[in-house]
């Protein structure tokens, strides 16, 4: 394995992300590395350069950090990487990149479903909740509001618009974060996703308990059990 590129791609992720307070600093970037060489330890084959290196630089052009988009590729011809290798390594960030793949991420490689598994299992448990709560400040967004439920049938449209009225931290979740579950990619990563799912939902059930938010109790049970139903049906109501 290239070690030298994986150096200096860690160094460059480090530097770009370093002033970032949405949820997207190097301390993601890094756990996402981390959850990546722990999924390929449960997966038999795999490129694990282009895993490792897709992790790291996975972020670099997200649409949120308002990039031109071409971040990635400059610096991995700055480290004279071969134009296959680059290519392959574009490919599986895009891949997992909502603003390019909408709400069917295409993920034909193993590379591909493991950098997704590592990157939403980020977004999920404890982390996932502190995480959601910096994107809300950061973006001046309510904590939450009981009388606004989230939006059904959310469209990508609606989801990339953060000032709509029903977008808060507690929102959040139910737009995205307990349909992750259902998305996981790799047998590990479901298994360590079901261990967050739990923790995210014990959280939400405590958070509208100390409110005797009756009625949330009652949305959120509902909403978990058509989930299921959905899964079953095989029906991904996936927006990112
Ligand atoms: P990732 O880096 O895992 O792809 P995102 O780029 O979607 O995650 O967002 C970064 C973090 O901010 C995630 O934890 C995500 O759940 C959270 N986040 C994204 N959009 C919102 C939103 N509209 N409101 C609150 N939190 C959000
Ligand atoms: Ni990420």
């Amino acid at each position: 394995m290239n070690e030298n590129a994986i150096k200096k791609a860690y160094e460059f992720a480090r530097d770009y992300h370093c002033n970032d307070c949405s949820g997207h600093d190097f301390e993601h970037i890094k756990r996402v590395f981390s959850n990546v060489c722990a999924l390929m330890k449960e997966t038999s084959e795999c490129n694990e350069f282009i895993v490792k290196i897709s992790a790291l630089l996975h972020d670099i052009d997200d649409w949120k950090l308002k990039t031109d988009g071409n971040n990635t590729l400059k610096f991995l011809q700055s480290i004279n990487l071969e134009q296959n290798i680059i290519d392959e390594i574009l490919s599986t960030i895009d891949a997992i990149s909502f603003s390019k793949c909408g709400s069917n991420p295409n993920l034909k490689t193993v590379e591909m479903k493991l950098l997704f598994d590592a990157d939403k299992l980020d977004a999920m448990g404890a982390i996932g909740l502190c995480r959601t709560i910096m994107f809300s400040a950061c973006h001046n967004r309510p904590l939450f509001d009981e009388n606004i439920f989230p939006e059904a049938n959310l469209t990508q449209e609606a989801y990339k618009n953060i000032t709509r009225k029903e977008n808060n931290t507690i929102n959040h979740f139910f737009d995205k974060l307990l349909k992750l579950k259902n998305a996981m990619q790799t047998d590990a990563g479901k298994k360590e996703a079901q261990k967050r799912h739990e923790f995210m939902v014990f959280f939400l059930n405590q958070f509208f308990a100390e409110q005797n938010l009756n009625e949330w109790q009652k949305y959120l049970e509902h909403y978990l059990k058509e989930s299921e139903t959905n899964k079953k049906n095989n029906i991904s109501l996936l927006i990112q």
